[in-house]
């Protein structure tokens, strides 16, 4: 794999560090310094103005804009997209000194440190700032979201003179006037702005969406000078002259509340308008430490359940903490109704869409750490049912087709190849509903929500597939499977397999309602279905083509994929890298190469169904043809190696997965952070080195520890207990912390695991 590490951050167990500042890393610190609390998310950007190339983002999860897109009228392909929009800075602030803006594009500074402590959440930035005449001040900035008040954000800034008296001019406010990123357009409109003492307040309204987002602040300041108002279309702000004496401190803090208006509807605008109000009334109880405190207890709770621990490989321990808290930050299961962007908060790229990523990458952190939120995850895909019905309208089909990007439940991918021809994200939900009802049991889930979500995507793939000529065959012709690179192309093994799974998996469930005592005529009148169309889809299951070849064990990729023209994937020069911008999509389209696990992945979904012998040769088959340019792809590959016990495979690969972003490795961590190669970090050492699998009739352990390490362990929630799992370089150690005996696999030998520790030989 090309790829190089920039390693630029210092190596830190709980800290991210920049020391020294390089202006041409701006861009990429501005996503790696990013904080986010589910609600909102906010990069890392230098809050007092930089006038290099930044990207001022500050994004609300569900709050989005729409607009055209030419799609000369073909069906089937999107005419309007939706992307989550670009929003109010309310860490708005300017210092002038003596006539100078601090820019640290073009000020003259030392010291420069700033450290995200992933511990507490706390962002800071400190350096000197020396003016041209010679006078210093240290200034330190300091923010932070509220994890336990979703609502709130602070920023705290502290300015020390060194070597002068004097005074310093300070302006903070709530500006909505950043353009989005990706298109240099403003699309806020701000009709109600108000000032009253030290307290700002302004309300955005999205054009098109009609979405509102409102921000109020409290300043606190030394000596309580009075501040100036100003009052621009859509920014307000108050200016402070502060004094300043030498070597004494001087504090500002700033306590910010933003409330958003998702539904553009009068009786939602009447409660937002009621909760701004209350919280209006309510500022003067805004206490930065406070928040802060209660923020950092939410934190000190979320390590101490997800907390993986590494001894030997700082870089890596760095890494998958930071992965860790980007999760948290990111997603917690807070709300119902929003998803996880394939940037998360974090930046433009991806227009802060969701992916079939969101069940096949996600999920699982989730469904060991987070019942709630893996809960909330799959409910959003229930709240847009309606919308993948439509969709499967568009495209000729019946039932549900659930968008390969969306925020608002619409497709919103103007790529007809993915947005039409990618059955993964619907197949996708099925595969998360399948996996959270097997570890939860949540039947009050599956029956109410899960089985009309099963019954619609059935319906859609019994309409989308075909039986081949002889009708011998069922399968999906004209799909592009996980990978990318191939289009158009007939029986994907994955998208069969998925196709199948889904068909015989809400097939049983019904046979289960009918075990339970439901009638026929109960199934058809709850859930619109017939018993005709639920024994289609078992047929139709039953009939499910999965290209495999019984002599070299290898499941084609899809039907005609062996006789494509061998590409050399490492004979291609570094150059070419990222192909999309240097090679057309045919020419990536007429080979084997491929951009990411397509059969492996399914090998991964799948795992128990397999033999290593198969995974072996699948392994060994399509591994040197994947050219990994989806971040997505090398932690697949990781898992699967440790699997094969192929231990240093497995460690490069695995490489990637932890450091993506801190070391930019795709080059383009600057546009946002790559949220579901983060999670699959997780994966890549609870699944990969961890060996553990639940998709076999019991939860399953085959540890392993790369060599460089001296010993890791991580936590999971199972069934309701608390499971601790330490490996070092002999052996193994289980544990259940909380909760009662679990029975478990290890290796291949079954224990039920209790209070006590377990201690199990490596092999
Ligand atoms: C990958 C997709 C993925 C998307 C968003 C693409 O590069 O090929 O599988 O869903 O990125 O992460």
């Amino acid at each position: 794999m090309a790829k190089i590490a920039d390693l630029y951050y210092k190596a830190d167990p709980f800290q991210i560090i920049e020391e020294g500042f390089d202006p041409n890393y701006a861009k990429i610190s501005e996503s790696i310094f990013s904080l986010g609390n589910e609600y909102m998310g906010v990069r890392g950007y230098f809050e007092e103005g930089f006038s290099l190339d930044s990207l001022v983002g500050s994004y609300f999860n569900g709050i989005y804009e729409r607009e055209e897109v030419s799609s000369q009228n073909y069906k089937g392909i999107i005419d309007n997209t939706e992307f989550m929009v670009n929003s109010v800075d309310y860490f708005y602030t300017k210092v002038l000194l003596d006539g100078e803006t601090l820019d640290l594009a073009t000020a003259k500074i030392h010291k420069f440190r700033r450290c995200l402590d992933l511990k507490t959440g706390v962002l800071r930035r400190s350096f000197i700032w020396e003016l041209n005449n010679g006078k210093q001040v240290e200034i330190l900035f300091e923010r932070f979201l509220s994890m336990s008040d979703a609502n709130m954000a602070g920023q705290r800034i502290r300015f020390m003179p060194l070597n002068f008296d004097g005074s310093i001019c300070v302006s903070l406010g709530l500006d909505f006037t950043r353009p989005h990123y990706m298109s240099g357009k403003n699309y806020f409109s701000c009709d109600e702005k108000r000032a009253e003492n030290d307290n700002l307040f302004i309300v955005g309204t999205t054009k098109n969406t009609k979405q509102k987002i409102a921000s109020m602040c409290k300043i606190e300041l030394p000596n309580s000078p009075i501040g100036v108002i100003e009052k621009e279309d859509n920014k307000i702000t108050l200016t402070y002259q502060i004094d300043l004496k030498k070597q004494c401190e001087a504090v500002i803090t700033k306590v910010i509340c933003n409330i958003v208006c998702k539904k553009s509807e009068e009786t939602n605008y009447k409660k937002f308008n009621v909760k701004c109000e209350d919280k209006w009334r309510e500022r003067t109880n805004f206490h930065y430490d406070q928040l802060l405190a209660e923020s950092i207890e939410w934190w000190e709770k979320k390590w101490k359940e997800s907390d993986i621990v590494i001894e030997g490989d700082d870089l890596n321990q760095q890494g998958i903490r930071y992965c860790i808290f980007q999760m948290h930050q990111t997603y917690h299961g807070t709300e119902a109704g929003t998803n996880i962007g394939a940037k998360g908060l974090t930046g433009e790229a991806y227009s802060g869409n969701a992916f079939w990523d969101t069940e096949t990458y996600c999920l699982p952190f989730y469904l060991f750490n987070n019942l709630k939120a893996a809960k909330n995850l799959l409910m959003f895909r229930y709240e847009t049912l309606e919308e993948a019905k439509l969709r499967a309208k568009e495209l000729d089909c019946r039932g549900a087709f659930y968008p390969i990007a969306t925020i608002s439940g619409k497709e919103c991918c103007s790529l007809w190849q993915h947005a039409s021809l990618q059955l993964q994200a619907s197949t996708g939900v099925a595969y998360g509903i399948y996996t959270y009802v097997k570890l939860t049991k949540d039947m009050e889930f599956l029956h109410q929500y899960g089985i009309p979500m099963l019954i619609e995507i059935s319906r859609m793939l019994a309409t989308r597939g075909d039986y081949n000529a002889d009708g011998t065959k069922y399968g999906f012709y004209g799909v592009m499977g996980p990978d990318e690179f191939q289009m158009m192309v007939n029986h994907n093994c994955y998208t069969n397999a998925l196709g199948k799974m889904t068909l015989r998996y809400t097939y049983d469930v019904i046979e289960q309602l009918k075990k339970e005592g439901f009638s026929e005529e109960e199934i058809a009148r709850r859930y619109q279905v017939s018993h005709e169309e639920i024994e289609d889809f078992k047929k139709k299951a039953d009939n499910m083509w999965i290209p495999y070849h019984t002599d070299t064990k290898l499941f084609e990729q899809h039907q005609g994929y062996f006789e494509l023209p061998h590409v050399d994937v490492d004979a291609i020069p570094i150059e070419d890298f990222p192909l999309y911008h240097h090679w057309t999509y045919d020419r990536i389209y007429r080979n084997d190469m491929i951009k990411q696990p397509d059969v492996l992945m399914m090998m991964l979904l799948f795992n128990s169904s397999f033999t290593l012998e198969q995974l072996q040769a699948n392994y060994e088959f399509y591994e040197p043809r994947c050219i990994h340019e989806s971040s997505l792809s090398p932690s697949v590959h990781s898992i699967l190696a440790s699997q094969l016990k192929k231990h240093k495979e497995a460690y490069q690969f695995f490489g990637f997965a932890t450091r993506m972003d801190l070391d930019n490795y795709n080059r383009n961590t600057g546009e946002g952070l790559h949220t579901t190669s983060i999670a699959a970090a997780w994966m890549n050492i609870v699944y990969g080195f961890g060996g553990m699998r639940s998709d076999g009739p019991i939860l399953s352990f085959t540890p392993s520890i790369p060599e460089s390490w001296n010993s890791y362990s991580f936590r999971i929630r199972y069934q309701g207990s608390v499971i601790k799992v330490e490996v070092t370089k002999n052996e193994t150690a289980f544990q259940v912390l909380e909760g009662n005996d679990v029975p478990v696999k290890i290796y291949e030998t079954e224990y039920t695991l209790g209070q006590s520790r377990l201690k199990v030989e490596l092999p």
